[in-house]
């Protein structure tokens, strides 16, 4: 068995190995002029300096309870692109605000990787980027392919923070500092790539992660116990590597979304795109128990659909359930940002529910909205339970949803004009009685003042603007994930 696992991973790597050679002797064009992208302009665009600044000017009030701090990923590239950029290769940048007794205080930190560090003794961007070759001899080694960006999003999980990104290692961040201490290797435990949404269960303290990638098996899946241990790692067998950005769990099972978004690196070469959607090769979500063995996952069938994220899911009887915000179909084409056009119709990300009987194997499945929006976020005490609420971000980045999927309804925040913000983060109301008591807490960019500000927002007062403000003192550019780190945290 292992003798067999060897030679399919041999295979793939002198493939791969063979593509990289066609890639090098088809010659990539020497640089000529300045990258442009999209994504490194206005507020897509990196700021060049690590800031701290204190006693920020708070406009409304900030509850005496919203203690502690909320810590923000993206895409902050150190150095001018080595060739094409994608919105996804930029150096991690860390922007946090942390909030105590009404006050507010701002900083940003670079992910200091390795690849970071190299760079930055360098002066100069040494590594390409996603419309770049990866390198090909580090995957057949098992190694990343790309720059490990740790760019993505953050997790609070045994004591650390991680700073993670789906192709590679994830990073130790030192909180409240925002100082990076290194790889976080599960003390050398970790055998595989981490997705950047890994989930814990709050009632178990365990986390459930994944990584994928080009080489079999394409997929591999592992459990985390309470106190930091990898307990078990299994390989979810699928046909081919497919782009599986986020999944789901319930209290009982582990949800993976086998989707036709495949990597083509024949199309890079051909047409400068990484990645491809191919309704024809079908689409299945896979359920597995949570320490169950690869023979015990269950595939079910669904509609061709790609999912960056979900929202959350849980099991109700003889079913599973998962809402989560589904495309049609996703070319890769991000050329252009969700500011200057949004995606063609069948590209526009919409709340859906689907119902998968583990006794039968039916699946059923429903539009819950017609309301384009992505970044879903919820009371994560919640994960892997039944929730009542869900708050996206609408995809035109100038506002919130906030989901009833109890009553089957849903309330605008609108951000007002020429105001844009990213994904809103839900921080719980210590001591709150109901699912929705609580702030949502994310960044603003205010291109009419060109500044930017954390607003946070009373979720049971949904529609109503912010309940305050905080100033900030530099721009943070548009990014991805985040997380609120409560006072308990920050002080342990
Ligand atoms: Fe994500």
């Amino acid at each position: 068995m292992r003798r067999r696992l060897f030679l399919q991973t041999t295979g793939m790597a002198t493939s791969l190995l063979a593509l990289g050679e066609h890639a090098r002797l088809a010659g990539e064009s020497p640089k000529a002029k300045p990258i442009r992208s999209p994504f490194l302009e206005n507020n897509f665009a990196p700021v060049p300096e690590e800031v701290t600044a204190d006693r920020l000017k708070v406009v409304g009030k900030l509850p005496a309870e919203l203690d502690g701090m909320y810590v923000r990923n993206g895409p902050n590239p150190q150095f001018e692109p080595l060739g094409p950029y994608h919105w996804f290769d930029g150096d991690g940048m860390l922007h946090g605000v942390h909030l105590r007794e009404g006050k507010a205080s701002y900083r940003n930190r670079w992910v200091r990787t390795e690849g970071w560090q190299e760079e930055h003794r360098a002066g100069k961007s040494l590594h390409g980027g996603l419309l770049t070759m990866p390198d090909f001899k580090k995957i057949a080694q098992g190694k990343d392919g790309y720059k490990n960006a740790a760019n993505t999003a953050l997790i609070w999980f045994n004591g650390q923070l991680l700073a993670l990104w789906e192709g590679g290692t994830p990073h130790a961040i030192k909180v409240p500092e925002l100082e990076t201490r290194g790889r976080f290797t599960f003390g050398g435990q970790l055998k595989h790539a981490c997705t950047a949404h890994p989930k814990i269960d709050p009632t178990t303290g365990e986390m459930m992660f994944f990584g994928y990638g080009p080489v079999k098996p394409h997929v591999q899946y592992s459990v985390a116990d309470a106190r930091g241990r990898i307990v078990r790692t299994t390989p979810i067998e699928i046909p081919r590597g497919v782009m599986m950005h986020d999944f789901a769990i319930t209290a009982r099972y582990s949800l993976f979304l086998d989707l036709p978004e495949i990597f083509d690196f024949q199309e890079l070469l051909r047409s400068g795109k990484i990645m491809k959607f191919d309704a024809r090769l079908g689409a299945r979500v896979g359920i597995i128990p949570r320490h169950g063995k690869a023979s015990e996952i269950k595939w079910f069938p669904i509609a061709p659909c790609y999912v960056f994220h979900t929202l959350n899911a849980h099991d109700e009887g003889e079913e599973v359930c998962l809402v989560a915000c589904r495309m049609k179909e996703f070319s890769g084409d991000l050329s252009k940002t969700p500011l200057q056009q949004l995606p063609p119709r069948n590209e526009l990300p919409l709340l859906h529910r689907w119902r998968f009987n583990m006794k039968t194997g039916k699946v059923k499945e429903e539009p819950l909205d017609d309301v384009t929006s992505e970044f879903p976020r919820f009371d994560e005490r919640r994960l892997g339970q039944k929730i009542r609420y869900g708050y996206t971000m609408k995809l035109g980045m100038d506002g919130y949803l906030k989901y009833d999927l109890e009553k089957g309804t849903c309330a605008t925040h609108r951000n007002g004009k020429g105001r844009y913000g990213g994904e809103a983060v839900f921080v719980p109301r210590p001591e709150g009685r109901t699912e929705d008591e609580g702030w949502l807490v994310s960044y603003i960019h205010d291109e009419g003042r060109g500044k930017s500000e954390l607003v946070v927002i009373d979720a049971q007062e949904f529609t109503r603007p912010p309940i305050a403000r905080v100033l900030l003192p530099v721009r943070v550019p548009f990014g991805f994930h985040g997380t609120w780190l409560p006072r308990k945290i920050l002080d342990g």
